[in-house]
């Protein structure tokens, strides 16, 4: 049996958004001092998969860290660090390179969305990134990973590297991992059309909040927020054919720790007048001391470094006996 644990991880490749805070941090610390054991990671290597600026890098790398630090992740409760700091992840990305096929690959439908057209033309890493992840998850054993909906696939992925891994050589070495994606998060929209996925690469920084938004900024944002013209409905089902009420009130959800079906027990039949800024209000209360506190953090880089370095010396201490076991089965 394995030890109950949790991996998950964000890319340092922007400002985190909304949907990075109720889809997945959020959740983290949720699930810190209960019954699993928690480990969250910077993903800088995954970052890489489409060109960042070292300045950049540098930068988002701190502020995912700060993120994660203001939103209540504490490095006495988690192991939190940055992925490149552990070089073990790396070499166990190359070890299941060799496991995973190019036509599993080939399925996933991110890799698609983000090659688009261009698909001659990405880095060989943004193809192989799923690899990486699942050497992510399986270098701590982990049993669950908290993610939103759209990295279900890769979750999936990671599941068919440990099967075909304990089969081929007959061990029964990595879990089958568990994806944990719940609530009403799991697939938070941009504030502008509700189909498109609030991404840190969004086009327009209006479609999206930002973690480091100020009070005024996000309450702005909402009240601009796109809507259609009805009353809110008294049950969720009324909003299946109404993608941006329906991803407002789940995001009032997600905020407010309750449902769907609660909130609109509240605002059914009133109008956007009075949802919208009672929306904003619940987000500048939530979020606004969350962006206080990452610009305080942000200001004392050294401190930042110092706590994801203690973090990483945790982490390697669980990395590297999995990774050596993982050689000699191999016959290294
Ligand atoms: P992004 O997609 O913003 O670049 P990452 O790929 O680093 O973010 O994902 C970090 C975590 O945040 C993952 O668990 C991912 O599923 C989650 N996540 C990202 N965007 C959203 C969203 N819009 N709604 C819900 N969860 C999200
Ligand atoms: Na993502």
């Amino acid at each position: 049996a394995f030890t109950p644990r949790v991996f998950s991880g964000i890319k340092p490749s922007g400002g985190l958004t909304l949907g990075n805070y109720l889809g997945a941090i959020k959740r983290f610390v949720g699930m810190q001092g209960g019954e699993f054991e928690t480990i969250y990671c910077v993903v800088d290597m995954h970052a890489i998969t489409v060109w960042q600026s070292p300045e950049d890098l540098r930068h988002a790398t701190r502020e995912v860290a700060a993120g994660y630090l203001a939103a209540g992740i504490d490095p006495d409760k988690s192991i939190l660090f940055n992925q490149s700091r552990v070089s073990a992840h790396a070499e166990l990305g190359w070890l299941f390179n060799c496991v995973a096929r190019v036509g599993w690959m080939n399925r996933m439908t991110q890799f698609k969305d983000k090659a688009g057209k261009n698909a001659e033309n990405v880095s060989l890493g943004l193809y192989a990134y799923p690899s990486l992840m699942a050497a992510d998850i399986l270098l701590y054993h982990a049993t669950h990973v908290p993610v939103g909906e759209d990295q279900k696939q890769h979750v999936e992925l990671t599941r068919d590297i440990a099967n075909k891994f304990n089969h081929d050589y007959k061990v029964d070495f990595f879990p089958e991992t568990v994806p944990v994606i719940e609530g009403p998060a799991m697939r938070v929209m941009n504030l502008r059309d509700g189909t498109k996925k609030m991404s840190k690469s969004g086009e327009s920084d209006m479609e999206r909040i930002n973690m480091t938004d100020d009070a005024d900024t996000i309450s702005k944002k909402f009240k601009k927020s796109r809507t259609d013209p009805d009353v809110l409905p008294e049950t969720m089902d009324g909003l299946s054919e109404r993608p941006e009420a329906r991803n407002l009130v789940n995001i009032y959800a997600a905020l407010a720790d309750t449902t769907g079906e609660a909130v609109l027990s509240e605002f059914g039949g009133e109008g956007w007048g009075k949802f919208k800024p009672a929306l904003a209000d619940l987000a500048v209360d939530k979020l606004a001391p969350i962006s206080t506190e990452m610009k305080r953090l942000m200001a004392d880089p050294a401190e930042i470094d110092r706590i994801m370095a203690k973090g990483a010396e945790k982490a390697n201490e669980i990395a590297q006996p999995i990774l050596a076991k993982t050689f000699d089965i191999m016959g290294f």
